[in-house]
């Protein structure tokens, strides 16, 4: 193949550390002997630049994306007796915070081509319980914002985006964060701004609301040692502070450099049989947390072992075995997310079939997500390129 055997890992976070450097180390040896640890003037400094960043009035930073999403629903009042329609297509902590929060998660079926939310599929979800949506921006591409607040005016619901995989997405005019009523965010290392370190941040136009998610990130305090309700500790330190600040300023070049990263694997894959490239919308609207590719046969050796695979949809042989060549040709791949969440032992009791949401369970089955970060070369794509031709 005359290509080089670096093994090229499915995202590369010490790159990205070696181009700002010089500038954390300073701004971390900073807050050191500043004694300022928590909270403090870096962490009030780095709300206002995400708030401006994001398009929102009032940001508050909290401990990572999973608390981010637990304060907004608890600042909504949703607990007990409330349902709020989400995705099955998604990382746990979405739903894991709405039954957190003592409400019940209510699933409905993703778009085959974006493998977000169906719009569609959500009115006939909704009873009288409902509260809320929560749609997910998976892999750093926006769902259709329009179609999903025009339904929640239509019923009053609150909207509240999980936007941990899109910070820098836009959905028309507007960043993802700042459509929805609240914005929750990720800044776990993995994602487009990550820190070094759990970070999450809620945004949102509301100023109450903003001061209720404040109290509760803090104890419920209201000042000082007096608590006006229980709340939880949820609150950024002042060095990841620091990190996401530096890192912010080049969170646009480095969305750029991934959907440059993106363009190019659609070139280079085009021609590949049986798998399904990700379906590009508007230039620089997706901001490629995950670069995803569909194994489209990997469905059908599923169904002919369905009988040995039991319970496990996402362990298809078809899969493993791409996966397994990738690997030996020195390339990392991931499966974001081998089951969807209504067919997940912890919600067995809600009591979804297989076979009831139809698009999520295929996608669960068939998708694979390739190296991608912001310093991946030409050069290490056409390695992945070869290599998953080979494989198929
Ligand atoms: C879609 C989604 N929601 C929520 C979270 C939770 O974020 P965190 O890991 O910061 O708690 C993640 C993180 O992986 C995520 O991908």
């Amino acid at each position: 193949m005359g290509v080089s055997v670096t093994f090229i890992p499915p995202l590369d976070l010490k790159g990205q550390y070696q181009s700002i450097q010089q500038d954390v180390s300073d701004a971390v040896l900073d807050v050191l002997s500043s004694g300022r640890y928590i909270k403090g003037p870096t962490v009030e400094l780095f709300e206002h630049q995400f708030a401006d960043y994001i398009g929102t009035r009032e940001c508050i930073a909290c401990n990572s994306g999973t608390d981010a999403l637990l304060l907004a629903l608890k600042a909504l009042d949703i607990g007990p007796g409330d349902e709020v329609i989400t995705t099955p297509f998604t990382f746990i902590a979405t739903a894991e915070m709405i039954s957190a929060a003592g409400a019940t998660p209510v699933f409905v079926d993703i778009e085959a081509d974006s493998f977000n939310l169906n719009p569609e599929a959500i009115a006939p979800a909704i009873t009288s319980r409902t509260r809320a949506i929560i749609p997910v921006h998976l892999f750093g591409r926006p769902t259709n914002m329009t179609k999903i607040m025009a339904i929640a005016d239509r019923h009053n619901l609150a909207v509240i985006e999980d936007c941990a995989q899109a910070t820098g997405a836009t959905w028309g005019d507007h960043r993802v964060g700042s459509i929805g009523h609240i914005g929750c965010f990720s800044f776990y290392p993995t994602k487009n701004l990550g820190a070094c370190g759990d970070g999450g941040a809620v945004t949102t136009q509301d100023e109450a609301i903003a001061a209720r998610i404040r109290k509760l990130g803090d104890h419920g305090r209201s000042g000082g040692y007096y608590h006006e309700e229980v709340g939880i500790n949820s609150r950024l330190d002042s060095i990841q502070a620091v990190i996401l600040s530096i890192k912010l300023q080049q969170l646009d070049q480095w969305n750029q450099q991934r959907d440059a990263a993106a363009a190019r694997y659609q070139a280079l894959m085009q021609a590949i049989p049986s798998i399904g490239l990700p379906q590009l919308m508007q230039q620089g609207s997706q901001v490629w947390n995950q670069y995803t590719i569909r194994l489209q046969q990997a469905s059908q050796v599923a169904q002919d072992h369905s009988e040995a695979e039991d319970s496990t949809i996402g362990a298809n042989l078809y899969r493993d075995r791409v996966r397994q060549h990738l690997q030996e040709q020195d390339i990392g791949s991931a499966v974001y997310y081998p089951l969807p969440l209504h067919l997940q032992p912890v919600y067995s009791a809600l009591g979804y079939a297989r076979g009831s949401l139809p698009h999520s369970e295929q996608a669960a089955t068939e998708v694979l997500s390739l190296p991608m970060f912001p310093e991946l070369t030409e050069a290490q794509q056409m390695q992945v390129t070869y290599a998953l031709k080979d494989a198929i």
